[in-house]
This record gives structure tokens, C-alpha cells and sequence, in this order.
């Protein structure tokens, strides 16, 4: 089969080579951003005189109807023509004749993927963005629902201080909003055109960069041809913000695994997002869950295969760039999928509220406020430390919690305490009484809830 730039060439191609270097397998997916971006193109050819009018409608035409078979999975893909770009290029040409090999004048297949790619990028990343919201919503749902439901917090998984579940939720609403508003200032660099740019050095033709960018919505032209063909930090930037979104949803997939575990029992995850097993009859096993800690790895994978084939890539476009592909979609699909399964699983997760409250009074996570009691009465902190550092060690040799712990043995420990230790070291009371600022504090919750929802308003 002769190649559309079989010129030069003697010898025919092998076609076990062609297979090897072959990207149609994959980049099939941009099919529709590359039609998008020639449409763009041929209308300004004709704009700027370069073909005919005439021209432009046939060659517009034949890409239309590409676009509508494209649609309907109608067009079978060879391998001989490489890639998306001239796989169209040459259903065009089978479709209007030689007039369709116009349609690459003034243009190189090297601005050409990188404008599919940017168009592709731009959606996608609107796309995750939406999902990111949705989660919050999820979580801002399930916070407001819980805010006066007490959970053990911890530090090196030992319990540490009891937080408000609502708090725990919100942590992670933070950490989403960081994510969205990263995406949200990827954007601003990636929405640039690079069409235009030629295969590295610009064109002779008189060509309008800014006219076909503004026909793709893009904000602006890149300002360098050897730029716009050889960058990828688009991609690394849309992959590094996804390795971030996955890394914050492996963190509470841990959580969620370990809190939905017998030894927990704080939360049960929904039927649909749970799996038996086909052997032991009573389980219940997270899969979802730990489907998402695991392929967070794959994104982190991702990112680093890119980081690693641009690295030492000299100027301009080379072929080892054609290996940016495989892993953007997988990030694409594998952050959407991950984002979406675990809206549906925090809307619908029963949460334990009383395996909870009595998990809160069976610790020493009120120890802290007893320090701060005494310090509060004038005693130095690291004295107040050491007393009920001694209190607590009575508390394990009896068996017992420092609620249980009689007045007269408080009286020994130091003169300063008075029967309103009882309340003070309620869980409820020492949740209540952090109100500094984002502390974990009812009423700073419930405010932060409020300022949570403002941020989701705005988007
Ligand atoms: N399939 C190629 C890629 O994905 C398209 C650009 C090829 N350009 C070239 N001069 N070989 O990178």
C-alpha cells in the first residue's frame, strides 16, 4: 500500500514495522478533535485566500460526513495510515478526491495532534471538574448530617482527640477544592492554541493562527512554533492534578475500608458498592474501595512514564511523543471512574452513630482537655501533662476511663479539680469547647459547612 508520504521512499513498508509504529489503535479516540480542528482549519484557508472557496465547501463537506460516520462507529481504521490524522486524511480524499489533500496546507501532523490534544484535554478537564463538584456535594451532604456526631480522631492511628464526623468529611471537601481549583487554573495554559505552528518552524502561507483559534475557542495562540509542536506539560499538568485527586480518594478509601472493617464497624458500605465472597458465605468486602486505593497507583504510573519520555527530548516534535497518549485516556477514565463510584458510595453509606459514641467513651482521647483544665487553672502545661499522664496510667492499671475515675482520686492527683471535670471531659463537651478557628468546634463546623457550600455555589 503507498503511503500518503511515500515520495521519497524505494522500498514499500513492512507491515509488521507499521504495526510498531502505529498509533491508530489508540488515538482513534481523537477522532473527533481532529476533524474538529481540520474543520477549523480549511475555513481558514479559504478566509485567508489559500484555497478556494469552493474547495473549502467540498473538502468541509467530505469532513462532515466523516464526522457523522465517526459518530456512528462507522469508520474501520488501517493500520498502513498510522494514526488518526491520516487515517481522515485519507477516508477524505477516498471521499472528494485530490482536492482533499488541500486540507493539509500550511498545517504539519506535529501542530495537528498537539491541537487534538488540547481539544480533548479541555474537555476532559471540565468534565473531572464537574465530577470533583459532585463529590463535594457529597460530602458537604453527609457533613451536614453528622455534625454533632462524635468519631475518635487519630494521629499515627493511635486515638488522639474525638472530631465531629462532619469535620472528618470537610477535611476532604478541602482537599477536593484544591484539586478543582487546580484543574480550573490548568485550564488557562492549556486552552492555547498550538495550531498553526507547522511542523516546528511556522509556514510561507499566509495563515491566521488567532482566526482558527478563535474558531476552537481557544484564549490565545502559543507564542513559539517550536513550542506549541514539542510541549507536553499540558498533559503533565492534567496527570499530575489527577494523581493528586486519586491520592486524596486513596486516603479515604483506606478510611472507608477500615472503618467498614469488623474491628471499626463505624460505617457500612451500600450493597452496590460492595462485593461477596464466592467461598466464605458472611463477607462483605469493599472492592470498590480498594479498586480506587489501587488504581491510584496506575495515575501516579502514568505521570511518571510522561515526566520520564519528555525528559532530555530534544526540540522539536519526535516520535517518542506519540507514547503521551495511552496514559492520558487511561488517567482520563480512571479518575473519572474513581471520582463517580465514590460520590455513589458516600451518598449512600449508613453511617454507625452509636458504635461511634460508644467507641468515643471507651478511650483517653478527653486526656488532652484535662491537661488543658489544670493549665486553664494556672498549673504549667507540662506539669498538668504529667499529672494526668499518672491519671491515666491508674485509669489502665483499674481497668477503667477517666470518666470512671473517682472525685476523691482527682482530689489526690491535685487540688485544682472540681466536680465540673465530668462534663469537661464528655466527648461531646471536649468537640464542643474547640472552637478556634477551622477547629473541629460545633459551631466552627457548621460555619465551615456554610463556607463550603458558598465555593460550590460559585462553580
Ligand atoms: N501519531 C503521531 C503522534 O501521536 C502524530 C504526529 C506524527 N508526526 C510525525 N512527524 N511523525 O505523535
Amino acid at each position: 500500500m503507498t503511503k500518503l508520504w511515500g515520495g521519497r521512499f524505494t522500498k514499500s513498508a513492512e507491515e509488521w514495522v507499521d504495526a510498531f509504529g502505529a498509533s491508530i489503535p489508540f488515538d482513534k479516540e481523537l477522532v473527533e478533535e481532529d476533524i474538529t480542528g481540520s474543520l477549523a482549519h480549511v475555513k481558514m484557508l479559504a478566509a485567508c485566500d489559500i484555497i478556494t472557496d469552493e474547495e473549502a465547501a467540498a473538502i468541509t463537506e467530505g469532513l462532515q460526513k466523516l464526522l457523522n460516520k465517526a459518530e456512528k462507529d462507522e469508520l474501520s481504521y488501517s493500520i498502513q495510515n498510522e494514526d488518526i490524522h491520516l487515517n481522515i486524511e485519507k477516508f477524505l480524499t477516498d471521499e472528494v478526491g485530490p482536492v482533499g489533500g488541500k486540507l493539509h496546507t500550511g498545517r504539519s501532523r506535529n501542530d495537528q495532534v498537539a491541537t487534538d490534544m488540547h481539544l480533548y484535554l479541555r474537555k476532559h478537564t471540565k468534565d473531572v471538574m464537574a465530577l470533583v463538584k459532585q463529590m463535594q456535594e457529597a460530602l458537604v451532604e453527609q457533613a451536614d448530617k453528622h455534625v454533632e456526631t462524635i468519631i475518635p480522631g487519630y494521629t499515627h492511628l493511635q486515638r488522639a482527640q474525638p472530631v465531629s464526623l462532619a469535620h472528618h468529611f470537610m477535611a476532604y471537601f478541602w482537599m477536593l477544592e484544591r484539586d478543582y481549583t487546580r484543574l480550573e487554573d490548568s485550564l488557562k495554559r492549556l486552552n492555547i492554541s498550538p495550531l498553526g505552528a507547522g511542523a516546528l518552524a511556522g509556514t510561507t502561507f499566509p495563515i491566521d493562527r488567532h482566526y482558527t483559534a478563535e474558531l476552537l475557542e481557544f484564549d490565545g495562540i502559543y507564542e513559539n512554533s517550536l513550542d506549541a509542536v514539542s510541549d507536553r506539560d499540558f498533559i503533565v499538568e492534567f496527570m499530575s492534578a489527577s494523581a493528586m485527586i486519586m491520592m486524596h480518594l486513596s486516603r479515604l478509601a483506606e478510611e472507608f475500608i477500615l472503618w467498614s472493617s469488623q474491628e471499626f464497624g463505624f460505617i457500612e458500605l451500600d450493597d452496590t458498592f460492595a462485593t461477596g465472597s464466592s467461598i466464605m458465605p458472611q463477607k462483605k468486602n469493599p472492592d470498590m474501595a480498594e479498586l480506587i486505593r489501587g488504581k491510584t497507583g496506575r495515575v501516579y504510573g502514568s505521570l511518571f512514564s510522561l515526566l520520564t519520555l519528555l525528559k532530555g527530548l530534544p526540540l522539536a516534535y519526535n516520535k517518542d511523543m506519540q507514547e503521551d497518549k495511552e496514559g492520558m485516556f487511561d488517567t482520563v477514565t480512571t479518575v473519572k471512574g474513581s471520582v463517580k463510584i465514590f460520590t455513589g458510595m458516600i451518598e449512600t453509606m449508613t453511617v454507625n452513630t452509636d458504635v461511634m459514641e460508644k467507641e468515643t467513651h471507651s478511650d483517653f482521647s478527653n486526656a488532652t482537655e484535662l491537661a488543658d483544665y489544670l493549665a486553664s487553672k494556672g498549673m504549667p502545661f507540662r506539669q498538668a501533662h504529667e499529672v494526668v499522664g499518672k491519671l491515666v496510667l491508674l485509669c489502665i492499671q483499674k481497668g477503667i476511663y477517666l470518666l470512671d475515675l473517682p472525685m476523691d482520686e482527682y482530689k489526690q492527683a491535685s487540688e485544682l479539680f472540681e466536680e465540673d471535670i465530668y462534663d469537661v471531659l464528655k466527648p461531646s463537651t471536649v468537640v464542643k469547647r474547640r472552637n478556634s478557628a477551622g477547629g473541629t468546634g460545633f459551631e466552627q463546623v457548621k460555619k465551615a459547612i456554610e463556607t463550603g457550600r458558598e465555593k460550590l455555589k460559585q462553580k
